[in-house]
């Protein structure tokens, strides 16, 4: 075995995590719920959404038959949607073509919605113990810098260089150990900022440590302005009832119910008339609350509203639903949406 593998895994049986949630089980599922919800969140993070997660879809068939609306329900707050409804598209994929059991294939895991090579590698390895690489942001930081490669490992150049490194290095046992260890060690020692190179057990053959180059590796992402995005949300309110959208399947929050959107203030009431048949009286404003995403920022003006009629045969174009505030709250809306509800109560 490589000795870089083997100093992974010998670590990683002493010092690396043991006791995740989804830790100590080959149940492909819910490794698999784990690895999505860990794509783009940090374990503390994740930790309660996958309890409750797994308690109510406690199995692929459950996870299948349920609705869209409420497996958002049950990411709402984790942010980055479309991994839920991929993985309850993979869920009924599952059922429609492998008889409702997970795929032992790896060609056919990795042809699962929301799935990609790495994610299909720590499945494969956590779950069927297949030697299988993965290479996500903390393996990709390790990697820099024990091997010293250049460049931002987001250019196609760069990832190529580092899977072909990740299929060499694989060890052909102990691959959980070895995997597990290099997210243990990216997460716990080799972090982005104040790395605990003493106590790494790569420090003697790490490249940036020799050449003190630590801080700059891995090379980061040329830097782009992020664009500012502003909104108004209606807050259409009915005694101590408010009325949610359900937003399109795709784009930002799809497929959640969200406070329905405006670009402009004075164009409140006319909305209010036009798309839901109500008439109503605009409040101010409130204050505007800021969203980061990861590639823009959105300036939100929530825009209160004091319905006056709601006749009986108001229709909406969009398929919309009446709920007590406190209700509303628990639907599947996203983060700043809930933040909007909260500050009204
Ligand atoms: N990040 C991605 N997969 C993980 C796992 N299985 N344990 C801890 N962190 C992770
Ligand atoms: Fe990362 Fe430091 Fe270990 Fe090198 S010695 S792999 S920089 S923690």
């Amino acid at each position: 075995m490589h000795n870089f593998a083997s100093k992974i895994i010998n670590w990683q049986k002493v010092h690396g995590r043991h006791s995740l949630p989804w830790q100590n089980t080959h149940d492909p599922y819910a490794i698999w719920v784990s690895e999505i919800m860990l794509q783009q969140t940090q374990v503390a993070a994740v930790i309660g959404y996958y309890a409750k997660f797994m308690t109510r879809f406690s199995s692929i068939a459950t996870l299948a038959n349920a609705t869209q609306d409420e497996v958002l329900q049950h990411w709402s707050g984790l942010g980055y949607y479309s991994r839920a409804r991929n993985l309850h598209n993979a869920a009924q994929k599952i059922v429609d073509e492998h008889g409702g059991k997970f795929p032992q294939d790896f060609d056919a895991i990795l042809a699962l919605p929301g799935i990609g090579r790495s994610t299909a590698a720590a499945i494969a390895s956590f779950a069927l113990g297949y030697a299988q690489p993965i290479m996500d942001g903390n393996v990709k930081r390790v990697f820099a810098r024990n091997f010293l490669i250049e460049g931002w490992p987001g250019l196609t150049k760069v990832e190529k260089k580092l899977w072909v490194l990740a299929d060499e290095l694989m060890p052909q046992t102990d691959m959980i150990a070895y995997t597990q260890g290099l997210m243990d060690l990216g997460a716990t020692l080799c972090t982005s900022s104040k790395p605990k190179c003493m106590f790494c057990p790569l420090v003697e053959t790490c490249g940036a440590y020799a050449t003190n180059r630590v801080k700059e590796l891995p090379t980061s992402k040329p830097r782009k302005v992020i664009p500012e995005k502003q909104t108004t949300m209606l807050i259409l309110l009915s005694g101590n009832e408010v009325m949610l959208e359900k937003r399109p399947p795709t784009g930002i929050w799809g497929g959640l119910w969200s406070l329905p959107e405006i670009s402009m203030t004075d164009i409140a009431t006319e909305i209010a008339a036009s798309r839901f048949g109500l008439e109503a009286e605009a409040d101010n404003p409130q204050d505007v609350i800021r969203h980061v995403f990861t590639h823009f920022k959105l300036d939100i003006t929530p825009q209160p509203l004091q319905v006056i009629a709601k006749p009986p045969q108001a229709h909406a174009a969009n398929q919309v639903v009446w709920l007590p505030i406190s209700e509303a709250i628990t639907a599947a809306i996203p983060t700043p949406v809930r933040k909007i509800l909260t500050q009204l109560r």
